[in-house]
């Protein structure tokens, strides 16, 4: 109670009540672990997102003062912080508390935390009321999703995600969601052939133990000179993707990422853009940077290999509520 009233009076924030319910409706978190959010929090979105990510999300930021938005999985709050800097009050909600305690830590030291509220909480059962955001935003997790929780199948996790959004932003209000994509694609750091990578990945994998979650993220750690690759586990073996084909909607996936590996869940462009639509959105524009066609100077790009040219690791998703 004191909290809400402090809330509304110093910092423009409706301080909901965080329903005990909801709060323990999600049974076993993704979770990073300690050191895999230190990992993600030190390796941003890598270098490749810092020209083929992070400058494609700059365009929803335009003309926020004065906004209410939501960081959806805000992780460690880079863009909750970049709401901030442009005049929102931004609500960010996390389901790993490591997250929750950085990103409000990271408001503190840019001397915005008036800007922002951070809450521990579940995309998937948001609980704010209809119509109150003006803009929402998901970014790069949509791979996270489903977690493996009783009565939500694999096939709904997305739509209950992009549902949520629609429910709370307000009419005519903006979305962008990113994720990963070219998921078959081994992204090298240009330092030795592909070929060459690709054949080291494929000796290294082959004794994996995959009973063993932890020796799988231990052995994917050490292959050397791949900023990006995707792995699965079948008949008891770990396989290296190589066309994103094989892969099926919403199969448990393992990634390399600058810095750390974590589990994943593959979700395909179309899928996500059919989901959005179902949710009741309507596409803006949907962009799939590479270095050929990217906004930045390809010099800047000397950790990546020839195949970025070509690739584009993340995909970008504009859409409004009509
Ligand atoms: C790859 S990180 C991205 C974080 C941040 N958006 C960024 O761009 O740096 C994905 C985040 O989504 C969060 N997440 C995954 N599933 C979630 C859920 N059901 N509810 C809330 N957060 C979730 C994870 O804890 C993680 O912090």
């Amino acid at each position: 109670m004191l909290f809400s009233v402090f809330g509304l009076l110093f910092f423009n924030f409706p301080a909901f009540s965080l329903d005990k319910k909801s709060m323990y409706a999600y049974s076993n978190p993704v979770s990073y672990g300690d050191s895999g959010v230190l990992a993600y929090c030190h390796s941003k979105h890598g270098p490749d997102g810092k020209i083929l990510l992070d400058p494609y999300l700059e365009p929803f930021f335009e003309n926020m003062r004065d906004l209410t938005v939501l960081d959806a999985g805000c992780g460690a709050g880079p863009w909750s912080l970049r709401a901030a800097q442009k005049g929102a009050f931004v609500h960010g909600v996390d389901i790993q508390p490591q997250m929750i305690e950085r990103a409000k830590q990271l408001l503190v030291e840019h001397g915005l935390e008036q800007k922002a509220f951070f809450e521990l909480g579940d995309i998937l059962e948001l609980h704010f009321p209809e119509h109150y955001f003006d803009k929402v935003m998901s970014i790069n997790v949509i791979c996270n999703l489903p977690l493996p929780r009783k009565g939500l199948s694999k096939q709904n996790a997305l739509l209950t995600h992009f549902n949520e959004l629609h429910r709370v932003l307000k009419k005519n209000g903006q979305v962008m969601v990113s994720g990963p994509a070219s998921l078959g694609v081994v992204l090298t750091n240009g330092k030795k052939s592909r070929e060459a990578i690709i054949n080291d990945i494929k000796q290294s994998v082959i004794h994996v133990n995959v009973q063993n979650d932890r020796g799988i993220i231990h052995h994917i750690n050490q292959i050397k000179n791949v900023q990006r690759a995707t792995f699965v586990v079948r008949n008891e073996k770990l396989i290296l993707i190589e066309n994103e084909k094989d892969l099926m909607v919403g199969e448990k996936i393992w990634r390399k990422i600058p810095g750390l590996v974590v589990p994943n869940f593959y979700y395909p462009e179309e899928y996500c853009v059919k989901n959005l639509e179902l949710a009741g959105f309507k596409i803006l524009k949907i962009e799939r940077p590479t270095l050929s066609n990217t906004k930045y100077d390809p010099a800047m790009a000397s950790d990546l290999g020839e195949e970025y040219k070509n690739t584009h690791p993340f995909v970008i998703i504009n859409a409004y509520k009509a």
